[in-house]
């Protein structure tokens, strides 16, 4: 495990014996070992450690294995929980494992047997997403360059696989980084004029005169600077494809000029008088709504129409989120190689993350967090610690408690026995063990508010009345 963060297993027993015995025997498997002799302290470790393997015993004096295992799904769920038993218990350990146990060993064990299980463990909780079918979904995808097994995006590629071999404009329309360029490269590559130029123009990027210089090119003279005739975008697409980026910034002039290539296939250079033909196939691309550009007067609807032959619509991530594992996967891989590392896979909570996300940049958000994520993380594991605030920040959220400044003490052991009962499904043996008190002072605690709450609203209605 050269060169790569160690990872972390949590070892809980009352007998000391067996923590050293399995400290030794996990240290120089080249773990790093955490120990704690009861469950309450080895709450205190998850919450405060980075823990990625919890190997408990089932029997101790205070928590038992089980309790610990039910609160630990409550305070770090992506840590995989072991379980020790004797004889005696493996039913007790076989129920564990519905309530979220990785796994149960019955001693004496074999090192061999605990090593091996330590390490499967660790493997489920880093590979979520690299598994087979995704490697075979992915080596299907790989030859569009466009990942997705949605629907959506089934009928996107089918669409276009139909489209190419003519020579029809193609409009697409999608938000931002829904893959718009990808799908008219991709267009370009399998149609007709593969083996001709495909020339992009950014519309929005240039301002009126500079971008019709890029589209018709200019002859020496034409303005201050323009020491040297120059081709434009329209002749070096000449029998290739044309891509028109963000159609719908450009000006009146301009679509002016555009609808006369697109119609009669002529134009002249700027400042020169020689009528020059392209044979160009257009495709364009925009994140606006043309209709109502249209509707605006910002955009002729002749142009629209010249432009607009096939419409394809890009979907955007939120609707096809079954494309994320697969997006993910695609990503990791290719940025482990660019940046000479080696990440398995990522966490189940940071899927959940990501599943659950917005994306409101799309597939290029999802491949700058991914790219981010793989520079920055140290594990072999890309955890909620590799993610940008903003995004993990909600999950993690979840599992904090907000307490304002100068909250009095009664009401702040109010809200957080009524929040740990809430998020223990109202189970008072884990809030209790959680909280460190026994369930009857839950009971007590409780009833005191309740009678606080009686006494504040009889208090109320004294001074109301
Ligand atoms: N389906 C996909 N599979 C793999 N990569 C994709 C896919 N869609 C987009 N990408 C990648 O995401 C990034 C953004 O895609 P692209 O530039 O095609 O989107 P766009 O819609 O043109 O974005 P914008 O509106 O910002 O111009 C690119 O790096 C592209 O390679
Ligand atoms: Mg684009």
């Amino acid at each position: 495990m050269n060169n790569i963060a160690k990872q972390t297993v949590l070892i809980v027993d009352d007998q000391e014996s067996i923590r050293v015995a399995l400290s030794r025997m996990l240290s120089k498997e080249g773990y790093e070992v955490l120990l704690a002799d009861e469950g309450e302290k080895a709450l205190v470790v998850l919450r405060e450690k980075k823990v990625n393997v919890m190997l408990s015993d089932l029997k101790m004096p205070k928590m038992d294995g089980l309790q610990l295992l039910k609160a630990s799904k409550l305070v770090k769920p992506e840590v995989e929980v072991i379980l020790i038993t004797a004889h005696g218990t493996i039913e007790k350990a076989v129920g564990a494992m519905k309530d979220g146990a990785y796994d149960f060993i019955t001693k004496p064990f074999k090192k061999i047997v605990i090593v091996n299980m330590i390490k499967k463990a660790l493997e489920k909780q880093a590979l979520v997403v690299e598994n087979r079918n995704l490697h075979e979904q992915l080596a299907h995808s790989g030859q569009s360059g466009i990942i997705g097994q949605s629907d959506v995006m089934g009928d996107v590629i089918k669409l276009a696989e139909q489209v190419a071999p003519s020579q029809a404009s193609v409009l697409i329309q999608g938000e931002n980084g829904t893959g718009k360029e990808s799908i008219a490269s991709l267009i370009h590559r399998i149609g007709a004029r593969s083996d001709k130029p495909f020339i992009k123009v950014s519309c929005a990027a240039l301002p009126d005169t500079l971008l019709e210089s890029e589209l018709f090119g200019y002859e020496k003279g034409a303005f201050t600077g323009a020491v040297s005739q120059k081709e434009g975008r329209f002749e070096l697409a000449n029998e290739g494809t044309l891509f028109l980026d963000e159609i719908g910034e450009i000006t009146p002039s301009i679509q002016v000029k555009l609808l006369r290539v697109l119609q009669e296939g002529e134009f002249e250079r700027l400042g020169g008088t020689k009528v020059l033909r392209s044979n160009v196939r257009i495709i364009s691309a925009t994140n606006v709504n043309l209709e109502n550009a249209i509707k605006q007067k910002r955009f002729r609807e002749d142009l629209y129409y010249r432009l607009n032959v096939i419409t394809m619509n890009m979907p955007p991530l939120r609707e096809r989120r079954e494309d994320i594992p697969l997006l993910i996967s695609h990503f990791l891989k290719i940025y482990q190689e660019k940046n000479n590392k080696v990440v398995d896979g990522i966490s189940e909570d940071v899927l959940d993350i990501l599943t659950d996300y917005q994306w409101p940049g799309n597939v290029r958000e999802i491949k700058n967090i991914i790219e981010r994520a793989v520079v920055l993380t140290q594990d072999r594991i890309i955890t909620q610690k590799d993610l940008p605030e903003n995004i993990s920040k909600k999950k993690a959220e979840e599992r904090k408690l907000t307490i304002p400044f100068g909250m009095p003490l009664r009401e702040i052991e109010k809200k957080i026995i009524i929040e740990t009962l809430r998020r223990s499904k109202g189970d008072k043996e884990i809030t209790a063990n959680l909280l460190g008190i026994t369930p009857r002072t839950i009971y007590r605690k409780m009833n005191s508010l309740e009678e606080d709450e009686k006494q504040e609203q009889e208090e109320d209605v004294n001074i109301n009345g």
